[in-house]
């Protein structure tokens, strides 16, 4: 497992128990599926999602099996996106090893990606989870999808704006990091006053979390990443950097490398070079600045225990993070 929550024993115990579940629901006798998937499962990850999901439940009555069953299956959907998407972009590299798709080959990975949605579901009639829970996720997932659209729609597209782009990452992002919030509150019986709450610091958790993973690609260190950097430009993905910095260059030096007809490919490190010159980097960083700051105002609001304390220190490092 990563090392991201290593300062908390507590939760790197829970999370252990969650791989150990994620583990256990694979297992088939088709041999790609435990084979292909274990690795992603073993390689680490930060287990962001299914540890705020037991933080958030840690603020009402705590069921630990319930718990556990639901934050593996948050975490399943999510490397279940994680595997198509790294079909959608032909990515060689995630989690520091190599992708389903890259090893196996798409029609596998679309195959297992699959198998894990399903997965989810039945794992989700495992336990009395409330109605709501169980159509907020479904939600999520549609929410998620929708956005993945948009965002292949407005691959390489100059009309690519702040607005569009702050739309496509609450949907393919923010969304699933504010259910795991409200659904582990929902779960614990919290009111509503609560739960909303707890929503509100995940949505604003996931937005900084998705500006920095943009601003991560831009500084393309790849091994400290464990998947591949500088991607998202050559693969017509204007993100927060490049929309600030098209914005800032008044001689519109990137727009006319965005315009050759032999594409970016072979432009990359000018256009890189042009993003940090006109400052798309710095000012995507306040824009992650400013998610963080709400985050952590409305964690303030939250009653004192130990799952506060942990969300008040986790947060601020999310924004540090390098991987
Ligand atoms: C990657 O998420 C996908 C994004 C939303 C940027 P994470 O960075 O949480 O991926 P893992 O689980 O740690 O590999
Ligand atoms: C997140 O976006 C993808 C999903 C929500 C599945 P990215 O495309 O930026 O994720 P990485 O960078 O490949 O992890
Ligand atoms: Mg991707
Ligand atoms: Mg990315």
């Amino acid at each position: 497992m990563s090392t991201f929550w290593k300062e908390y024993p507590e939760i790197t115990e829970e999370l252990t128990d969650i791989k150990k579940i994620i583990k256990e629901s694979i297992k088939s006798r088709e041999k790609y599926l435990e084979e292909s998937i274990y690795p992603m499962v073993d390689a680490g990850g930060k287990m962001l999602r299914p540890a705020f999901l037991l933080l958030s439940g840690k603020f009402g009555d705590y069921d630990s099996k319930k718990m556990h069953n639901l934050a593996a299956v948050i975490e399943m959907l999510h490397i279940a996106t994680l595997i198509h998407d790294d079909i959608i972009d032909d990515s060689k590299l995630r989690r520091g090893v190599d992708t389903i798709q890259s090893k196996y080959g798409k029609e596998y990975a679309v195959y297992i990606g699959d198998f894990l949605f399903c997965q989810c579901i039945t794992m989700l009639s495992k336990y009395d989870y409330t109605t709501e829970n169980l159509r907020e996720i479904s939600k999520t997932i549609s929410r998620i999808c929708m956005s993945e659209i948009s965002q292949y729609h407005l691959r390489y597209a100059k009309n690519m704006n702040i607005r569009k782009y702050i739309r496509i990452i609450s949907g393919k992002t923010a969304a699933l990091f504010a259910i795991c919030f409200y659904a582990g509150a929902r779960e614990a019986n919290c009111n509503e006053a609560m739960q909303k709450l707890l929503g509100k610091i995940g949505y604003h958790i996931g937005m900084a979390f998705q500006i920095i993973d943009d601003l991560l690609d831009y500084r393309g260190d790849t091994r400290v990443l464990g998947k591949n950097a500088l991607k998202d430009l050559k693969r017509g993905y204007y993100t927060l950097p490049l929309i600030y910095a098209l914005k800032n260059d008044k001689e519109k030096e990137i727009l006319k490398l965005l315009n050759r007809p032999s594409l970016v490919d072979n432009y990359v490190d000018e256009i890189i070079r042009l993003v940090k010159k006109y400052e798309g980097i710095e000012r995507a960083e306040k824009v992650a600045d400013r998610y963080t700051e709400k985050a952590i105002y409305y964690t303030e609001k939250l009653p004192d225990c130990n799952s506060k304390k942990i969300l008040r220190e986790v947060i601020p490092k999310l924004l540090k993070r390098s991987y």
